[in-house]
């Protein structure tokens, strides 16, 4: 069993219960990695996947090794049959088979590189592991999609709805540098999972994330409608899909202020973090008591736990 998306999950509802009950009692199953080893790359900076990812496993008492493989490990080469006389010291294959020596869980983080289109939906990396590891794949957010997030993100909803068929919304917010779309792109897929929420998408226009990806999902190019009547208020920023990788509007009426928030209906405010203060959220929403981000990323350990239990479980 791998976990590389969101949509890999049978059934959302089940698997959110499940973490909420291991939320209860995190060291019930200490004894179920017992012996076995994660191993955690890291191609790109992380806090909370890294920690969160690892204390999950220590709660399940496995053995965590870690390698931050984008500034210490060789240069990988992904395309089969080259001819490897440049910077690329080491092929995807060996390095794939190599790793799967030393761990029974392979966990990735690989971003975007927001250049090429193709090649960033193509998931060099992560389908690299997936075609020449020989052990499970757990993906800590790879060019397209971040599944431990959405997870989380479902749990945090779940604790924090207070009606049957709350209205989520996520929206578009600025920011300096150009950003993946993998946190959006899975939270939709997470959104569409759910079969009690309604759920709608707003952006500036030219902001769309791959069709492919949303579907039907509703998009209101108008914020302020957007936000009316909301329950949940997730903000992200990601750059711009279709004009790849660009930043084409940086406009701070997108800003998430305390005046927009007072359109919803009373919603709490998410967002994934790392956040920059009064660029994607003002100090005044997110230090405010409807602001669950710090109990969001809290749940990034037992939407990892639950992944690595099922793993664990099917590797046994
Ligand atoms: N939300 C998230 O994945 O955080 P990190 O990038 O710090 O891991």
């Amino acid at each position: 069993m791998n976990y590389t998306s969101i949509k890999e999950i049978d059934s959302l509802k089940k698997w959110v219960k499940e973490a909420l009950k291991i939320k209860k009692n995190p060291l019930k199953n200490k004894k179920l990695g017992k012996n076995k080893t994660l191993v955690m790359l890291f191609f790109n900076s992380s806090l909370r996947t890294r920690l969160s990812t690892q204390k999950a496993a220590i709660n399940l008492g496995m053995n965590v090794m870690v390698m931050n493989f984008g500034s210490e490990g060789w240069t990988l080469e992904y395309e089969d049959g080259t001819i490897m006389n440049q910077g690329a010291s080491e092929h995807i294959k060996e390095a794939a088979e190599v790793v799967s020596q030393y761990a029974d869980i392979i966990a990735i983080r690989a971003f975007a590189g927001l250049v090429d289109k193709e090649k960033d939906n193509a998931e060099t990396v992560m389908n690299g592991f997936l075609k020449y590891a020989t052990v499970p794949i757990l993906n800590m957010e790879s060019a397209t999609g971040h599944p431990l997030q959405s997870l989380a993100d479902a749990i945090t909803m779940e604790e924090n709805k207070t009606k049957h068929r709350p209205k989520v919304v996520l929206s578009w917010a600025p920011h300096p540098r150009a950003l993946p779309q993998a946190v959006p792109n899975s939270f939709v897929e997470m959104m569409q999972l759910q079969t009690e929420m309604d759920f709608v998408i707003t952006h500036p226009e030219g902001y769309e994330l791959n069709p492919e990806i949303t579907k039907d999902s509703k998009i209101e190019y108008d914020q302020d409608k957007a936000f009316e009547n909301a329950d949940f208020i997730y903000a992200k920023n990601w750059s711009n899909y279709k004009e790849y990788g660009k930043i084409t509007n940086s406009d701070p009426n997108w800003t998430i202020t305390a005046n927009k928030m007072k359109l919803t209906n009373n919603a709490k405010f998410m967002h994934c973090l790392p956040v920059r203060r009064n660029v994607i959220v003002t100090d005044e929403v997110i230090d405010s008591e409807n602001s669950i981000v710090i109990q969001q990323a809290n749940n990034r350990t037992y939407s990892a736990q639950l992944v690595l239990q099922k793993i664990l479980k099917k590797v046994a």
